[in-house]
């Protein structure tokens, strides 16, 4: 029986971010796409659309991101029965789920704490947990790696700024777990890796945070200035393709003119 590999991405926004262009440039390859979001409407209507481009794709709503929700729907994409008969392996997994505030110190609240530290490393403890046992169970693929684990993490990862004391205290935590399990799992042919995310990405959102029109304009139009998410994705394909013996632990990515 012939086997496909099932990429597991977790935060897909409103499908137009890093999250789904991910779904779509792994999909391109022949990848299962088995997709985690809380927002239903959003998550459904994403899937609908790689299911009409021909892609076996598969929702996964969870209702928040907790520990448990997050362990029990990782245990379902591994139970999954998919359309198809050829055989399903989980090889690659996204983290790409985050929670960000930008406020001075003395105005963070106890939630902006909890929020973070909840979606930046107590849930993808569960989600890293989930996916490793997954890639246990694999046979080394050609590349010699058994599952590639990846985080998306940004400047705040290992940089802390004048407002981002919540976000990056959460961020420095993944990035810290994310590099213990590339130290622990990489002896296993299990390949985790961690990409900072340097800039601003055009979205559909990107628009709102610019109070400048013109300045958005020039953002849009100069590829110099900001990231795509497609581009961002091919990145995480080059990650999944390395073999073991030359792989990234961390991964840089910024536009070509980036300012600070
Ligand atoms: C996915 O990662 C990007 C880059 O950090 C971020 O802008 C986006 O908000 C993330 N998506 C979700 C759903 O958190
Ligand atoms: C830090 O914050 C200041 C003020 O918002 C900003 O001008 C600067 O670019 C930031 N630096 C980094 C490294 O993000």
């Amino acid at each position: 029986m012939s086997v496909r590999p099932v990429i597991v991405i977790a935060g897909i926004g409103n499908g137009g971010g890093t999250g789904a262009a991910t779904a779509r440039v792994f999909s391109k390859q022949g990848y299962r796409v088995a997709l985690i979001a809380r927002n239903a409407d959003q998550l459904n209507k994403f899937t609908a659309e790689l299911k009409q481009a021909g892609t076996e794709a598969a929702a996964f709503h969870v209702p928040d991101y907790s520990y448990g929700s997050v362990t029990g729907v990782v245990e379902s994409i591994r139970r999954y029965q998919w359309p198809s008969a050829e055989k399903a392996e989980i090889r690659v997994a996204l983290w790409n789920a985050s929670f960000g505030a930008w406020k001075s110190f003395l105005d963070v609240t106890e939630k902006d704490v909890h929020d973070s530290a909840e979606a930046n490393f107590i849930v993808p403890f569960a989600f890293s947990r989930q996916i490793i046992l997954a890639f246990q169970e694999n046979e080394m693929n050609e590349l010699g790696k058994r599952g590639t684990l990846l985080f998306t993490g940004a400047t705040a990862s290992w940089r802390g700024n004048v407002t981002t004391s919540v976000f990056a205290a959460g961020k420095f935590a993944e990035r810290a777990l994310s590099q213990s399990l590339n130290k622990e799992f990489g002896r296993q042919n299990i390949h985790v890796a961690h990409a900072i995310i340097d800039g601003g990405i055009l979205t559909d959102r990107s628009a709102a945070r610019h109070s400048d029109p013109e300045a958005h304009k020039r953002y849009v139009e100069n590829a110099d200035i900001r990231l795509d998410a497609e581009s961002i994705a091919k990145s995480y394909l080059y990650l999944a393709n390395q073999d073991r013996s030359a792989w990234t632990w961390e991964l840089d990515l910024r536009p070509a003119h980036e300012k600070w």
